[in-house]
This record gives structure tokens, C-alpha cells and sequence, in this order.
């Protein structure tokens, strides 16, 4: 009989893999403790933004015309316990409060509500981003909580998918690491994973210690790849070298690559800043905080980039302050084709320029509602036309394709001052200097 899937927790992760394995013809049942989500998934419909994602949804969500029917929603743990197989723990590990270390309370709360319901052999497969440790700690509480014992076994396979491209990350991985302590559990991730197996999807088996590392060091890898080029951008702005096209030339040596060398104003997000903190605290915990003494200096040029463009921004208005100044901000999101604000550079730039004083205004295209929760006080508009009426400065801070598209003469139009200072690189320089606008970036030279 085919294998029976359930999905706990679903977030970005979990409501993705979830609609993935139901793409992947398996029976799926997802479970999530905020009731709201579960009501909005059952219908077919999606509480974050990511494209493709809902289209998916509504394939497979039972119930809804013309559906394959093949995955249902929970708030359940009885009935997610009476359906698996395979249990997939898609729960969020978010930075604890005034620390570095990761919150692992709801991955935890996830395995101490599941395992004492399992009453025959299951595969329980954790994908959260957890501290190198967590699985073997988590697998022998599954087999003490357990009634069916060293019968719930458990198995470690971190998610790469990122933001905007979730589920042709999921559906076609470029990698499915596996951390495994037993034949059988390996056998049956092949059997969940056929599909894209017979793709050619490389399938790396490991430990736990591995799989879980893995994870950390590839988001820790890309981290510091941007501060790298970050990095060089300071160094470019202050020798007058120009950064886009130096990371042009170095990313055609094959081992360096062009791709994760956009100088701008760095990264953020749900996983690259909270990630790298967790592992240095993580390492700390080891007693091999000196081998990751560099995400230090990774974390801090990376954060030093928000306060280098509210500076930029303050020297374009006039060079002392920002009050009665008005700035328009074209973009919140963290990236473009994701509505998540969660440590959005953008956003933060955005919130910095208005504690100064500044009448900042912000347009993104799908970011709105989270942007205006997160951060109600700052100014907003219906239309990046709107945000930049009377503008004395005009940030570019997330490279929406929307922004690349827009006709520097209708924006030099509608603002006080042509300037605008691009943030992410994104923008041509020569059309907007074209159109009469002072175009400023970051570690470029100035004209
Ligand atoms: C990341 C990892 O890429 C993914 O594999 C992991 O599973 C989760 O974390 P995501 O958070 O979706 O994915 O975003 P990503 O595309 O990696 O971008 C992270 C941040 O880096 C964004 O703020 C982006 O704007 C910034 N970035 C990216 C740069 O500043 N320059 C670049 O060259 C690339």
C-alpha cells in the first residue's frame, strides 16, 4: 500500500512540503495548532505569499472541484497519529529572545504531542533547521514516549527550499540529504523522495550529526558569500572600484561563481540571520566557538550595510538631518516575490530613517499588510507613483522586477528631487542617469 504522509507544522516549509508530496501522488494530512491556518488551507488558499504555491494547494485540497483530493488538513495530533507513516516535523525554530541560540520549544512540543499516540512503527523525519544534537536527543524521547517503542524511529532531512521558488525547490531538489541510523529508515526517504530520485536528484546519507550540520553550514556558506561581497563593496566605495563589476569578473572563475555576489544592503529574512547566530551559539555550546568566530564579522558587515544606506540617505537630503525630509521607499520584503518582512533590510532601513525623523513612505508589492503589522507608524501608498510624490530621495531596497520596469521620466515626474540610491544593484544606471536622475549605489563609484 502507498506510503501515508502527514506534515506537522505548516508554515512556509510544512504547507509547501505538504502540497509537494500530494503533487507527488501520496495521501497527505496536515497539521497545524493555529486553527486560522488549517480553516485557510482546507480551503484551497495559502496565509503567506509564494507563487505557485496555492495553484498546487487547489490541486490536491479535498474537497474543492476538481481536486485530487489527496490532501486534508488537521488541528488533530489523535487523527495525524491514526494516519502516517512517515511523519514529516516542519516545525519553526525562531532566534530565542534576547539570545543567539534557536527556540526549539515547538519542534519539541511537536515530538511530546505525537509520540505518546503512536502505536505502530512509523518514520518521524524532522526537517526544521535544529542545533547540531537535537535529533539524537529527539529520537530517544520518540522511542521513550512512544507505546510502540524503538518501533517510532527517527531520521533528520533538512530543507534548502528558498522563499519565491518553494515549491520547484521541493519538487525538484538539487539535493535530499538523509540522516539515517537505520536501513529501513533510508529505504522508506526513497521511497517518499522516488520522484525526484528518478529525476537525478543526488541522495546523500549521513548521520545525524551530519544532516543537521549541513543544513547550518550551507545557509552559513551562502551568509557569507553576500558579507563577502559586502565586504568588498566597502573597500570598492572607498578606492573608488566599482563592486557589480567586480563581482562580475571574479564569478567567472568557475570555483568562485557568479551567483550570491549581488553587493547591496544585505541579507535577512527567516533563516540566513537567525541561522548563523544559532550556530555560533551552538558551536559555543561545543567548545568550538573559535571556528566560527568569522560569522561574527559575517553578522556585523552584514548588518553595518542597513546603517551605510541610512547614511547614503541622510547625505542625499541635505547631509545633517532627515526632519522634514521626505523619503520614498520602493520595496519592504526581505526579497522580492515573498510577502515576509521577518528582518527585512528594507523595512529596517525603512523604520531607522523615520525614528530620525524622516516623513519616510514605503510601496511594496506583496509585503503591505505584513510591513504595516510589523512596523505600523511608517508612512504607506497603493502604488510606487504614490510613495514617491515629493519625494526628496528615493530608496531602491528589495529588486522587485516591478521596480526594474518602471519609466524613470514618469517617476522624475512625480518627485520633489530626482535621486535615487538603489540598494540591492538592481537598477540600470544609465537609464535613470538618462532621465536626468542623480543614480547612487552601493559600492559603485558616484557618477
Ligand atoms: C535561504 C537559503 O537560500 C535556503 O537554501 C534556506 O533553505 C533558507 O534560507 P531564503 O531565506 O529564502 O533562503 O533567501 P535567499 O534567497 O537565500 O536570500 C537571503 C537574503 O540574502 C535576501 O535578503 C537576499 O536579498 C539577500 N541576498 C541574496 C543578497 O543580498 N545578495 C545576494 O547575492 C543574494
Amino acid at each position: 500500500m502507498a506510503l501515508r504522509i502527514t506534515v506537522i507544522g505548516t508554515g512556509y516549509l510544512g504547507a509547501t512540503h505538504a502540497a509537494a508530496m500530494a503533487e507527488l501522488g501520496f495521501e497527505v494530512l496536515g497539521l497545524d495548532i493555529v486553527p486560522e491556518k488549517i480553516e485557510m488551507l482546507s480551503a484551497g488558499r495559502v496565509p503567506m505569499y509564494e507563487p505557485g504555491l496555492e495553484e498546487i494547494l487547489k490541486k490536491h485540497v479535498a474537497g474543492i472541484e476538481g481536486s485530487s483530493g489527496r490532501l486534508r488538513f488537521t488541528t488533530s495530533w489523535e487523527e495525524v497519529a491514526e494516519f502516517g507513516d512517515v511523519h514529516f516535523v516542519c516545525t519553526n525554530t525562531p532566534q530565542k529572545h534576547g539570545e543567539y541560540a534557536c527556540d526549539m520549544s515547538y519542534v519539541e512540543s511537536a515530538f511530546d504531542s505525537l509520540a505518546p499516540l503512536l502505536t505502530r512503527p512509523v518514520l518521524v523525519v524532522g526537517k526544521s533547521t535544529v542545533p547540531v544534537g537535537s535529533a539524537a536527543r529527539l529520537a530517544a524521547r520518540l522511542v521513550e514516549l512512544a507505546p510502540v517503542g524503538e518501533g517510532a524511529e527517527l531520521a533528520w532531512n533538512p530543507e534548502f527550499l528558498r522563499e519565491g521558488f518553494a515549491v520547484n525547490d521541493t519538487l525538484h531538489p538539487d539535493r535530499i540529504v538523509v540522516g539515517v541510523e537505520s536501513e529501513r529508515a533510508e529505504k522508506l526517504l526513497r521511497e517518499v523522495y522516488a520522484g525526484p530520485l528518478a529525476e537525478g536528484s543526488p541522495f546523500v546519507v549521513t548521520d545525524f550529526p551530519t544532516a543537521e550540520l549541513v543544513k547550518t553550514s550551507a545557509n552559513s556558506f551562502l551568509a557569507t558569500k553576500i558579507s563577502f561581497i559586502n565586504a568588498m563593496a566597502e573597500v570598492c566605495e572607498a578606492a573608488d572600484g566599482d563592486v557589480v563589476k567586480l563581482a562580475e569578473a571574479i564569478g567567472h572563475d568557475e570555483r568562485i561563481g557568479k551567483k550570491f555576489l549581488r553587493a547591496g544592503i544585505g541579507f535577512g529574512g527567516g533563516c540566513l540571520p537567525k541561522d548563523i547566530r544559532a550556530f555560533m551559539a551552538r558551536a559555543g555550546e561545543l567548545g568550538a566557538d573559535q571556528a566560527l568566530t568569522f560569522l561574527r564579522e559575517v553578522d556585523s558587515i552584514n548588518m553595518r550595510r542597513r546603517g551605510h544606506m541610512v547614511e547614503l540617505a541622510r547625505e542625499a537630503v541635505g547631509g545633517s538631518s532627515f526632519l522634514g525630509k521626505r523619503v520614498a521607499v520602493l520595496g519592504a520584503t526581505f526579497k522580492p516575490d515573498s510577502d515576509d518582512v521577518r528582518d527585512s533590510p528594507a523595512l529596517n532601513v525603512a523604520g531607522q530613517i523615520h525614528l530620525q525623523g524622516g516623513q519616510v513612505t514605503v510601496f511594496d508589492p506583496k509585503g503591505m499588510d505584513n510591513a504595516r503589522r510589523l512596523f505600523p507608524t511608517l508612512g504607506y501608498a497603493d502604488t510606487a507613483l504614490d510613495a514617491v510624490r515629493g519625494a526628496d530621495v528615493v530608496l531602491h531596497l528589495t529588486e522587485w522586477r516591478e521596480f526594474r520596469e518602471l519609466d524613470p521620466e514618469a517617476l522624475g515626474e512625480a518627485v520633489g528631487r530626482r535621486i535615487i540610491l538603489d540598494g540591492r544593484n538592481a537598477l540600470d544606471p544609465e537609464v535613470w542617469r538618462g532621465a536626468g536622475w542623480t543614480y547612487r549605489a552601493m559600492g559603485r563609484p558616484k557618477a
